[in-house]
C-alpha cells in the first residue's frame, strides 16, 4: 500500500488532495512566468483541430474552474460559441506529469466578471486588446497597429471561464506509469484508475 503521507506520486493522494495539489501548482503559477502551469494549451472544437497556448489567469474551487483572457475577435471565440467544450493540457517535465482537463466554457464580454478581470490588468496587458486588426488577419508587414487609448481594448476583451468536468492525469515513473481520471460528484471528487 502506498504511504499517503509520503506518496510516490501525487496520483496516490486522496482525490481532494490531488485537487489541492493541482490548485497549489496553479496558485504558484499565477505569480511566476517560470511555471509550466501558467501556460497550458487550450483545444477547442473546429476545423483543423484548433489548439493554442494561453495564460492561466485565475481559478476557483467550487465548482472547480479556471480562467483565461482572450480577444473577442479571435478564432477560438466563435469555436467556443458553437461548442463550449474545451480541453486544457499541461505537461510538467519536472514531475513527468500530464494533466488534461475537460471543461465547459462560458464567455464573458462586457459583463461584470469581465470588467473585474479587465480592471486587474496592467496597461501593457490592456494594450494587447487595442490592436486595430483582427487577430489572425493577413498583414502586409509584421507591424501590428494599436489604438492610442488602452481602454479601447475593453471592447475586445473576453474572459473565458472553464468549469472542469473531468481531469485525466498520467504520471510517467521508472517503477511504472500510472494514470487516473478524476470526476466531480455531488459528494466530492471521485477517482478511477485507468490503464496508462
Ligand atoms: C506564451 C503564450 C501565451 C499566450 N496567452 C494567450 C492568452 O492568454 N489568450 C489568448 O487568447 N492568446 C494567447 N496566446 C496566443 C494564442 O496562443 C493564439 O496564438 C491566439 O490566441 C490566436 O488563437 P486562435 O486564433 O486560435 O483564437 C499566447 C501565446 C503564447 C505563445
Amino acid at each position: 500500500m502506498p504511504d499517503s503521507s509520503n506518496p510516490s506520486s501525487p496520483l496516490h493522494l486522496s482525490p481532494p488532495d490531488i485537487i489541492r495539489w493541482l490548485s497549489d501548482k496553479w496558485q504558484t503559477s499565477l505569480c511566476t512566468t517560470q511555471s509550466i502551469y501558467r501556460f497550458p494549451q487550450l483545444a477547442t472544437i473546429g476545423h483543423n483541430a484548433p489548439v493554442r497556448t494561453v495564460v492561466l489567469r485565475a481559478f476557483h474551487a467550487s465548482p472547480l474552474s479556471i480562467q483565461f483572457h482572450t480577444d473577442i475577435r479571435s478564432a477560438k471565440v466563435p469555436q467556443l460559441r458553437e461548442n463550449p467544450q474545451a480541453t486544457i493540457h499541461w505537461y510538467d517535465p519536472i514531475e513527468r506529469l500530464q494533466t488534461i482537463a475537460r471543461t465547459t466554457t462560458e464567455l464573458h464580454h462586457g459583463t461584470n466578471p469581465a470588467r473585474t478581470a479587465w480592471q486587474g490588468l496592467p496597461v501593457h496587458g490592456k494594450r494587447q486588446y487595442s490592436q486595430t486588426d483582427t487577430p489572425g488577419a493577413e498583414m502586409q508587414a509584421p507591424s501590428p497597429r494599436f489604438a492610442e487609448d488602452p481602454e479601447y481594448g475593453w471592447n475586445h476583451f473576453c474572459l473565458i471561464v472553464a468549469t472542469i468536468t473531468e481531469i485525466d492525469m498520467l504520471h510517467l515513473r521508472q517503477e511504472g506509469n500510472i494514470r487516473c481520471k478524476l470526476t466531480p460528484e455531488k459528494t466530492g471528487w471521485s477517482r478511477m484508475w485507468l490503464a496508462p
